[in-house]
């Protein structure tokens, strides 16, 4: 190997190399530190609360300029964060920074009050991450910021907006219930009136969705989910471009916002293997979805790239693939639900997904909408598909749609 690629460095802000990359290449390359870490593939973990100056000009220096890549205090971090933070802003074309957090609630969190001051409203898609909605309905109305829900797939956008509105946040799809949203209409719309778009883009990430390219301004990741992959870290990012990266970045160091190195390295681990498991589980769900669709106990399948998702016209247009998380409604009350997911076998009963193994759980959108109520019959089920072998899933699935019904 070449020395030249060990040291393939980065900008400041981690901007993308001159050679345009397919995402795959850049989820290998990007973010590598040659400068300060040597030519090694992985940037080490770097652990450090103190950087020692070598004399008072120095420290003087180390404080200005409030950039990375300038060891200054721990909090700001050091080249293990800033490799990942670089890498993820090479994954998404058009931005020109990354923050991390210690979660992807902590993100959009962060982002929100980046952007938003009382007096403000709100806009959020009604779909949304049950976390938004309650910080939205909790801490930030207490801030006097008001917000005001909208159908994930409302068409005359104009509705949406008034003098107070100063952003948007979005969530497409929806991760109970699939709708993707017509986000670059959504975004043109936004920018015409100054609001800021925020899109957590947490199902595809950058690798199947180029969220800024598509109009918006900040795009939200759960890294914790298919960044990391592999089950054991939390944390969640920011990525925008010039014109919000200096208030988000403030106000992450205003609110004390740090990860530890070592959770920086597993995710960067788990991003050198991120387009081998986004398409295992591409592969396996669509599959598996298909299968769904033929079972008798099934009453709908929820999945963005099945024609008869709501959405699915966007989703082919913009994305150019699809996840390991969908779901699907049993024709059976919750009871009955209950025991076809306690039945499952291979499929562990938990929150969160994007790693490697596969997860169930009923689910209850009913209980978090504002405008478009939820009243299909049945119970909605959500499956994250995992890295097993497809024909082993589908097998506890049959058996655990067979114990349900004897029951
Ligand atoms: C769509 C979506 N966004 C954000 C989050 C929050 O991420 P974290 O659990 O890392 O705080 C989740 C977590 O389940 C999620 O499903």
């Amino acid at each position: 190997m070449g020395i030249r690629q060990g040291y393939s460095q980065s900008t400041r802000c981690g901007l993308s190399s001159e050679k345009p990359q397919k995402p795959a290449t850049k989820s290998v390359t990007a973010g590598r530190r040659g400068a300060l870490t040597g030519p090694v593939v992985n940037v080490p973990v770097w652990r450090a609360s103190t950087h020692l100056y070598e004399n008072v000009a120095a420290l003087e220096a180390g404080k200005s300029g409030n950039h990375d890549g300038r060891f200054f205090y721990g909090r700001r971090g050091s080249p293990t964060q800033w490799s990942l933070a670089e890498a993820l802003t090479e994954m998404e074309p058009g931005a020109d920074g990354t923050m991390l957090y210690p979660s992807g609630v902590a993100a959009i969190a962060c982002a929100l009050l980046s952007v938003l001051k009382a007096g403000d409203v709100l806009l959020m898609t009604d779909n949304a991450y049950d976390p938004s909605r309650s910080l939205a309905d909790g801490f930030l109305k207490r801030f006097g910021v008001e917000t005001r829900y909208f159908d994930p797939l409302i068409t005359d956008y104009d509705l949406l907006f008034c003098d107070r509105t100063k952003a948007i946040l979005l969530e497409s799809p929806g991760s109970l219930t699939f709708e993707v949203q017509d986000i670059p209409a959504i975004c043109l719309a936004a920018k015409k009136r100054n609001v800021v778009t925020l899109l957590d883009n947490t199902w595809a990430t950058s690798y199947f969705h180029t969220a800024l390219e598509k109009g918006v301004d900040m795009a939200i990741l759960s890294c914790t989910k298919y960044i990391v992959g592999h089950s054991d870290v939390m944390m969640g990012s920011v990525t925008t471009h010039k014109k919000y990266w200096t208030r988000l970045r403030q106000t992450a160091q205003q609110l004390g916002q740090t990860v530890s190195p070592d959770d920086a390295y597993l995710a960067s681990r788990g991003l050198r293997t991120l387009s081998v498991r986004m398409k295992a589980h591409e592969t396996s769900a669509l599959q598996i979805a298909k299968w769904l669709q033929r079972q008798p106990d099934v009453a709908a399948v929820f999945h963005p790239a099945l024609p008869d998702c709501p959405g699915h016209a966007f989703w082919k247009r913009d994305f150019t693939g699809s996840t390991g998380l969908f779901s699907f409604v049993h024709k059976g009350d919750a009871a009955t639900a209950a025991v076809f997911v306690d039945a499952l076998e291979l499929f562990g009963i938990g929150y969160s997904w994007g790693g490697f193994e596969s997860l169930a759980l009923p689910v209850h959108p009913e209980k978090y909408r504002s405008v478009v109520p939820w009243n299909k019959a049945g119970t909605l089920i959500r499956l994250q598909i995992g890295l097993e072998d497809t024909d082993d899933l589908v097998a506890d699935l049959g058996q655990a749609f067979a114990r349900a019904r004897d029951v």
